[in-house]
């Protein structure tokens, strides 16, 4: 999922599908809050507030993760083509959150331009994205021929599955991966794993472990972004939800921990606080924390073991200038 993209966007009128995403928003909402510690899920940073945020996130000098990946789509391309075309035959090229496609345009292309034949199946969750992806492409690669998926990763994927015989290659980039933590991204990789067939290719991106105070500065910039991007999901509950944060009793922190390579956003409450959402009161001790996110980064001893366990070989770590970030090719062995 391109993270940024992937919210469901909300419209004045109430079609029974909105109402539905509501109402699982508000339980996913109460139930974090009600476990220990404190927990809000960070899909639902993404409304339209949150897209412009993380696009402004995305534009800090401290945020490298964006820039680092696509100099490798952009710089690397031929590497990576060389990898997916090995095994000569025709295949499906599935791209697990595509949301604007920004970094794997470029591979695109450059597979389109080297006559590679190949289906394009982009899968998100937002039906929107996709149809603007679609004209995007369209103009940009006449040639291209693409298959759309709308829904949840592992149920497209079965569906991609299903739709077509050709071998699989699969691509799964920006911090996506990072979002889990290692033992949900084992399971994950796992997961993938049991779908694809002997000789299918994934591509994921990893970012690295690397000067501990570069990671920290990516998610705690002085300008305040990140806080305000953490922030906005309590204005959103409000505007959604018919809570009443008092937002000024709220912090964020960020932490880092370089020998994990766990790096968390948290709110702290600033005093003892009562909130209410739609009804129900959820109490805030002061100091307590709300577990925002996770940005899990990687050693690339710990990219080798997480590809053996889940049953790949991997191929090639593929990495920018810095050495900051991976894109790791991985074969169903
Ligand atoms: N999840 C993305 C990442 O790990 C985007 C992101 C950047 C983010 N800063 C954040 C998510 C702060 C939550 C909080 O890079």
């Amino acid at each position: 999922m391109s993270s940024q993209l992937n919210s469901v966007i909300p419209v004045e009128n109430t079609s029974p599908e909105i109402e539905k995403y509501e109402g699982i928003f508000h339980k996913d909402v109460i139930e974090g809050l009600n476990t220990f510690p404190k927990k809000l899920y960070s899909k639902y940073f993404y409304d339209p507030i949150g897209d412009r945020l993380f696009q402004d996130i995305m534009h800090m000098p401290e945020y490298y993760l964006t820039d680092c990946e696509l100099e490798i789509f952009r710089t690397k391309t031929s590497e990576l083509m060389d990898f997916i075309t090995s095994d000569e035959s025709d295949f499906d090229l599935i791209e697990l959150g595509a949301g604007d496609a920004l970094k794997s345009i470029h591979l695109l292309t450059y597979l389109s331009a080297n006559n590679i034949p190949y289906t394009y199946m982009p899968i998100d969750i937002s039906g929107n994205i996709l149809a603007v992806l679609g004209d995007t492409l369209q103009r940009e690669i006449p040639t291209l021929d693409i298959v759309p998926l709308e829904g949840e990763y592992f149920e497209m994927l079965d569906q991609a599955m299903k739709i077509s015989q050709r071998r699989k290659v699969v691509l799964f980039l920006g911090g996506n991966i990072g979002n889990m933590n290692m033992d949900e991204a084992q399971l994950f990789c796992a997961e993938i794993r049991r779908k694809l067939n002997s000789g299918d290719i994934i591509i994921i991106g990893f970012d690295l472990k690397k000067n501990p105070q570069t990671v920290l500065s990516a998610y705690n910039d002085k300008t305040g972004i990140t806080s305000a991007f953490n922030i906005n999901l309590l204005n959103r509950i409000n505007r959604e939800l018919e809570g009443n944060f008092d937002t000024q009793y709220f912090q964020h922190y960020q932490s880092y921990d370089p020998i994990s390579g766990a790096c968390r956003s948290f709110l702290v409450s600033l005093t003892n606080q009562q909130v209410h959402i739609k009804g129900k009161s959820i109490f805030f001790k002061e100091n307590e924390l709300i577990d925002m996110e996770i940005s899990q980064k990687y050693a690339p001893e710990e990219i080798q073991r997480m590809a053996s366990l889940a049953g790949f070989q991997l191929l090639a770590n593929i990495e920018d200038s810095k050495g900051w970030f991976v894109d790791s090719v991985w074969r169903v062995s």
